[in-house]
This record gives structure tokens, sequence and C-alpha cells, in this order.
């Protein structure tokens, strides 16, 4: 059970917040963490988008002026950003996990131990930081 181990004396066993969540091999706590990140993602890209409508709101540009490939470094970034850190992993992984066991009729994806690794493999920089 993902939430709480039940002891042997038949009280539940609280888990740590860490323990909770990023130890869980539950499809639909895997699939609220890849919600969450896609939104905090998501935010990141918005902000960006604010920047490049601030660009460019008047001719000229007010934040990045003459430097033209900082402005292009942030419109690639926001496309990343929205395509590969929110769109997908909110589509594909957080509606996957939550719904694909739901909709067959199984009690949780095959081999959960791995999906909670993809997950904290996927929302890093790199797997070995
Ligand atoms: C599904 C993914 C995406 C979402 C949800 C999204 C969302 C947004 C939003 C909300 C804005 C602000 C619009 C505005 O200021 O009126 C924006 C602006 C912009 N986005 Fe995206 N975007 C996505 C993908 C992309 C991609 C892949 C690119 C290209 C690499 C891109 C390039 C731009 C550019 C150039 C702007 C500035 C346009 C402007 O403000 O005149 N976006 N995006």
């Amino acid at each position: 059970m993902a939430y709480a181990e039940i002891t042997e004396n038949g009280h539940p066993e609280h888990l740590s917040f860490f323990r909770r969540w990023f130890m869980s091999t539950n499809h639909k706590d895997i699939g609220t963490l890849y919600l969450i990140f896609a939104c905090c993602a998501g935010l990141i890209g918005g902000m960006m988008s604010v920047a490049m409508r601030y660009q460019l709101m008047m001719p000229g540009g007010h934040l990045f002026g003459a430097d033209h490939q900082a402005y292009n470094v942030v419109v690639t970034g926001h496309g990343l950003t929205m395509i590969f850190f929110t769109i997908m992993p909110a589509l594909i992984f957080g509606f996957g996990n939550w719904f694909i066991p739901l909709m067959i009729g199984a009690p949780d994806m095959p081999f959960h131990g791995s999906t909670i690794s993809a997950f904290g493999c996927s929302s890093r920089p790199s797997p070995c930081c």
C-alpha cells in the first residue's frame, strides 16, 4: 500500500513526506507527481512567454534590447519547456499512469518500481545529480 503500511499491531505506519511521495509505487501517486511537475514546468514556460511578449510589446524591445540572440534563446527555451516538460509529461505520463490501470481494470501499472524511478530520472537535469 502506498499511503501507509499497516503494521503488526494494526496501526498504520505514517511515512515521511519523501517516502510517501517519492518512494511510492502507486500509479495514482506517480501520475499526480507528473501532473505537478508539468504544472511547475508550465509556469516556467509561461514566464518565458511573458518575457517574449514584453520584448515584442513595442518596436525595439525593452527586455533584451539589441541582444537578439538572448531573445532567440528564450523562444527556444519556451518551446522545449512547453512541449517536452509540460505537454508530454502531463498527457503521456501523468494521465497515462492515472488512467490506464483504471481503464483496463488492472490493480496498478506493471513494473511500478521502474515507473517511480523513471519519474526520478525524468524530473532532474541528469540522472547523475
Ligand atoms: C503546447 C505548447 C505551448 C504552449 C502551451 C504555449 C503557450 C504560449 C503562450 C500562452 C504564449 C503567450 C501568447 C501571447 O503573448 O499572446 C506564447 C507565446 C509564444 N510562443 Fe508558445 N507555447 C507553446 C509552444 C511553443 C513552441 C513550440 C514555440 C516555438 C518554438 C512557441 C513560440 C512562442 C513564441 C515565439 C511566442 C511569442 C509570441 C508573441 O507573444 O507574440 N511556443 N506561447
